[in-house]
């Protein structure tokens, strides 16, 4: 018998098991992510759906361990992914990673590596190359990558993308995605609460931290991935930090133009998202959205009608609890279908490849830089992959 047919065989149980079945995990980084969002969502979603299980916690801080018993008596606790793996990996169906990014590749890998599916908080991994190795790991062991791109499942967004469906505005041209934030975000106390500022451990500023969100986003929304990319960052809060504070950043598809802006020194906490279509716009402000739709496209003497709605999305949450059942369903979803590498994580890798050369772009001061040839193995294993993929 080949070894592929092997490796399909394992697949398919491993498929049809976890579609049926309650999934075990294990959270990998207990901290401010882990312990006010997945977690609390897990319990919660334990007791409702009763189709997930979370049995252990590694955390490389003791203090943070320690936490976890709290939240959950009765949980098994490790102080390094190795041993979680070592003494649980044969009764996991996955794990939660949710360690700062410069050990998700390591952590992730050696998770896929010993047969478990991966839930990824982003940035998928600081470097093209790592995010690279992640996605061709997934698809060679055969085992979900998935990453936490928990915005898509904010409700403003989500009516947003029905306002696409419908089709009232007709395709979008361009769109402009600011993120205020007044400050960076801080870690848990117990750990290196200011590890956001430190690029060994962030891979970047808030480009790398929040900068996955603003593309994911654009990339539905503008129908693709982006052919170039131009940008600046800055450090306003003075030079005592080696990561970026602001960032901004103009963005080519093949079909129209996204602006990203950036900001953790901005006077508030505060998303602007805006989208310019062929026959309406868009614009939503947290959680009001207004659409504004002409009844002819292109005239000065068009007639505006306009619409306003309240979404409640509970944007100053930053632990977007209120998101990750929507997430973790698509989760599920992937594994259950066998899709080990799909839709989001392939925005993922593009959305670090964007980033990392939006990094070179602006210093090398603000040069122009192509992205369309740097795909790399990629287009081997997903000849589609910069083709637009409807959801
Ligand atoms: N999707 C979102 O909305 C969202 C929001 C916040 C954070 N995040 C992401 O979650 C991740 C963690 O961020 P955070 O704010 O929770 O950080 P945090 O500093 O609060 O928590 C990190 C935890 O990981 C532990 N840790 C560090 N290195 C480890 C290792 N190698 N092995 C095991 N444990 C380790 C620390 O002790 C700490 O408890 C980051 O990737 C961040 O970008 C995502």
């Amino acid at each position: 018998m080949s070894g592929s047919s092997i490796s399909d065989r394992r697949s398919a149980v491993a498929v049809s098991q976890s579609s049926s079945q309650r999934l075990r995990g294990a959270v990998v980084g207990y901290g401010f992510i882990a312990s006010r969002g997945h977690f609390p969502a897990y319990l919660q979603r334990a007791k409702k759906h009763r189709d997930v299980d979370i049995v252990a916690v590694a955390d490389v801080c003791p203090a943070r361990r320690e936490l976890a018993r709290r939240a959950m008596p009765g949980i098994r606790l490790y102080p390094d992914y190795r041993s979680l793996l070592e003494a649980e990996g044969s009764a996991l169906d996955f794990v939660d990673l949710c360690t700062p990014p410069s050990d998700h590749c390591e952590i992730a890998r050696a998770a896929l590596e010993r047969g478990l599916h991966v839930l990824c908080e982003k940035p998928l991994a600081p470097t093209v190359g790592e995010a690279s190795l992640l996605l061709e790991t997934a698809a060679a062991v055969r085992r979900v990558i998935f990453p936490c791109h928990n915005y898509q499942h904010a409700p403003v967004v989500k009516a947003i993308r029905a306002i696409l469906q419908s089709g009232r505005i007709g395709a979008v041209r361009s769109v402009t995605l600011s993120t205020f934030r007044n400050t960076f975000a801080r870690g848990v106390p117990e750990w290196r609460p200011d590890w956001r500022r430190e690029k060994r451990i962030s891979g970047g500023g808030i480009a790398m931290d929040h900068g996955s969100h603003t593309l994911y986003l654009a990339f539905e929304w503008l129908g693709g991935y982006p052919t170039a990319v131009t940008a600046k960052m800055s450090r306003l809060d003075g030079d005592h930090h080696d990561t970026e504070d602001n960032f901004n950043a103009v963005l080519t598809f093949p079909r129209g133009l996204a602006h990203a802006h950036l900001s953790w020194t901005a006077g508030v906490r505060k998303v602007l998202y805006t989208l310019q279509g062929e026959l309406g716009a868009i614009t939503v402000d947290d959680d009001e959205l207004e659409l504004a739709v002409a009844d002819r496209a292109a005239q000065a003497n068009a007639k505006w009608t306009f619409e306003k709605r309240r979404v409640a999305s509970h944007w100053m949450d930053a632990s977007h609890i209120h998101w990750f059942e929507s997430l973790f369903e698509q989760f599920k979803g992937a594994i259950a279908d066998g899709a080990f590498v799909g839709k989001e994580a392939r925005d993922a890798y593009f959305c670090v490849q964007t980033i990392c050369n939006a990094y070179r772009s602006a210093e090398e001061g603000c040069r122009e830089v192509a992205l369309g040839t740097e795909i790399g193995w990629a287009e081997r294993w997903f000849p589609m992959s910069r083709v637009p993929i409807g959801r």
